[in-house]
């Protein structure tokens, strides 16, 4: 009887956790953007299918610490092990490459206005 209880108990735990887990998931994907335009310095804003992307890529991919809603920047200072610039084309380049898809020359993605 006590056993039967237990493992009631532990199902119900479980079953709150996923509820909790999908509801948080949800709540994320509702504020994802559908397009997102960073200020790409000198060479001119960058601007992407950010819908796109988080469709064909999981969201850790790009967003690979913490929060989705904290910016990259905030980490990658000009200071950091790997600045703003060097992450981005690491991250958005590099999969260009691999994928042989999306844009890999400078004016392709930075837009003078
Ligand atoms: C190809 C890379 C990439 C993928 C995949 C991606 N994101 Fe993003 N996302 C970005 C970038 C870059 C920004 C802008 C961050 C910045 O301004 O520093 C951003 C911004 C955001 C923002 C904040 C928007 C704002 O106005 O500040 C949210 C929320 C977000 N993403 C959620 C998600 C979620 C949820 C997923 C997965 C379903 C996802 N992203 C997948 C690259 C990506
Ligand atoms: C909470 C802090 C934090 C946030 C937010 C963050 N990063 Fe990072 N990132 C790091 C750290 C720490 C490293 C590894 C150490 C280093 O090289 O600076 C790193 C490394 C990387 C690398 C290195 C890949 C390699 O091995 O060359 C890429 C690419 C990258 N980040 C892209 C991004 C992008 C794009 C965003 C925003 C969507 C982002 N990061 C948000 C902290 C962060
Ligand atoms: C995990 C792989 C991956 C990463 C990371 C990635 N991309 Fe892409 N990107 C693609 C693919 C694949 C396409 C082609 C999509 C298609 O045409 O169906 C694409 C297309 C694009 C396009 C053209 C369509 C559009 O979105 O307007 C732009 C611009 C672009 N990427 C910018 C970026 C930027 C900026 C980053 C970094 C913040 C980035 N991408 C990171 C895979 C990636
Ligand atoms: C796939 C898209 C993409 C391509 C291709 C690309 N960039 Fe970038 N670049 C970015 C993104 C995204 C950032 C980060 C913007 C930010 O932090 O505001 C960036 C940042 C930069 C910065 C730093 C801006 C600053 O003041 O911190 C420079 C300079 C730059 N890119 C030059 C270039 C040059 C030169 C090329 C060609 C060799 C190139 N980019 C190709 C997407 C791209």
């Amino acid at each position: 009887m006590n056993r039967y209880f237990s493992t009631c108990l532990v199902l119900v735990l479980v079953c709150v956790v996923i509820l909790c887990v999908g509801s948080y998931i949800k709540a994320q994907e509702a504020t994802a953007p559908d397009s997102v335009t960073v200020p790409g310095g000198s060479f001119g804003k960058v601007t992407f299918n950010h819908k796109l992307h988080a469709e064909s890529a999981g969201c850790k991919e790009c967003h690979h610490m913490g929060e989705v809603t904290q910016k990259c920047n905030s980490c990658h200072t000009a200071e950091a092990a790997k600045p703003s610039k060097d992450a981005f084309h690491a991250n958005c380049i590099e999969c260009h490459k691999a994928k042989e898809k999306g844009p890999t020359g400078c004016m392709d993605c930075h837009k003078k206005e």
